[in-house]
């Protein structure tokens, strides 16, 4: 399965790179913020937003993450797209809510095809697999879905503020699982298409053929998840940050999350390492820290050698409010920069 995904991302690739429209510099960005809970993933992707929009992108930051911190963070209500500062809006979806709208968007475009008599038990089907295992997930990949396609033209770069490491994933690896259960659906849909047909013949009953709206719906958000999966895996466009601290199990968490996201072809734009003890910080105590410290980040160096990095140092008190954000833009500036590798090491 893998083989055959890999094959056509090579088909699609070799289709970009005769677009002159997707190798356009002036495209819109994709860059995913990723890593363990913690670690800085809000912090980072709000600093590296503001610096993007600093040098001029009209930038969207959009949290993915169900437990929301980013308007917090910023000290706004980021629940529709808000403008935070010149040239960067923040949003946060809310996958709950889009599971809802979902769920009615479904149920109105249903009861116009069922029977009364039928509604009722139909009704509690479609509520049922509102509330199963992942339903929201799907509603939020569908958010994303439509963020991406919305941005367009709009944007120049979106920056996503995800949920911790395993969450995300999972996100990511929906298109193909979504792409693969609608084909499923519409070749059902084909089916009981043709056999009501054979039926009338048979009857006799000529009547005009019907727009089939279910086919329709099906088919259109196949289309989009088709079109977010090409977005998704176009290195052009797309890359993914991990934050990850100096630490044993976020080092850990990365190289798994990297090998994950490798296989699945999504690119990675680097890491960034956050909270690094600063140079001034002093003691018996911070000195053994910086000890130990010291050993991760010649880890992190050496299995992440071919990713560019950027160093975060550790501030005194937690990060919060644009204004300080603002005053941090300068560290991510070899990542904006640059198609390059170089380092800007601690
Ligand atoms: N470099 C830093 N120096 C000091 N505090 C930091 C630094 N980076 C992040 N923090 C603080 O650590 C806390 C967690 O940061 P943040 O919310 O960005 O992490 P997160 O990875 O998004 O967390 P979650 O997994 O819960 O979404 C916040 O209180 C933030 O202010
Ligand atoms: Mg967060």
């Amino acid at each position: 399965m893998l083989k055959s995904f890999f094959n056509k991302r090579e088909k699609g690739k070799r289709r970009q790179s005769e677009s002159q429209s997707d190798l356009n510099p002036n495209s819109m960005k994709i860059r995913f913020f990723g890593g363990k809970g913690g670690v800085g993933k809000t912090t980072c992707s709000a600093i590296f937003a503001c610096s993007l929009a600093e040098k001029g992108y009209r930038t969207l930051l959009v949290s993915t993450d169900p437990a929301h911190s980013l308007g917090d963070l910023l000290g706004v209500n980021a629940q529709k797209v808000h403008k935070a500062a010149p040239g960067l809006w923040v949003k946060e979806i809310n996958s709950e809510e889009a599971n809802e709208n979902y769920i009615k968007e479904v149920k109105g475009n249903l009861e116009k095809l069922t029977a009364p008599e039928m509604w009722k038990e139909v009704e509690r089907q479609i509520d049922l697999a509102k509330n199963s295992p992942g339903a929201d997930e799907a509603a939020l990949f569908d958010e994303l879905v439509k963020v991406i396609l919305d941005a367009q033209g709009t944007y120049d770069q979106v920056v996503f503020d995800t949920a911790p490491t395993g969450h995300t994933l999972r996100l990511l690896s929906l298109p193909e699982l979504m792409e693969a259960w609608m084909d499923g659906m519409m070749v059902q849909r084909r089916k009981s298409q043709d056999m009501n047909r054979m039926l009338s013949n048979i009857a006799g009953v000529r009547e005009e053929e019907p727009v089939d709206m279910v086919f329709d719906i099906l088919q259109r958000r196949k289309y989009r998840f088709t079109m977010a999966k090409e977005h998704l895996l176009n290195p052009v466009t797309t890359s993914f940050y991990f934050v990850l601290n100096p630490e044993r199990l976020p080092i850990i968490e990365t190289e798994k999350a990297i090998n994950i996201l490798e296989k699945h072809h999504i690119p990675i734009g680097g890491i960034v390492v956050n909270r690094i003890l600063p140079e001034h910080a002093d003691g018996q105590f911070i000195e053994k820290r910086r000890e130990q410290e010291q050993i991760y980040l010649d880890e992190i160096h050496e299995k992440f050698n071919r990713l560019d990095k950027v160093y975060i140092p550790m501030s005194t008190a937690d990060i919060k409010g644009l204004e300080e954000i603002k005053g941090m833009t300068g560290l991510f500036s070899h990542f904006n920069n640059s198609e390059g590798t170089k380092e800007n090491n601690p």
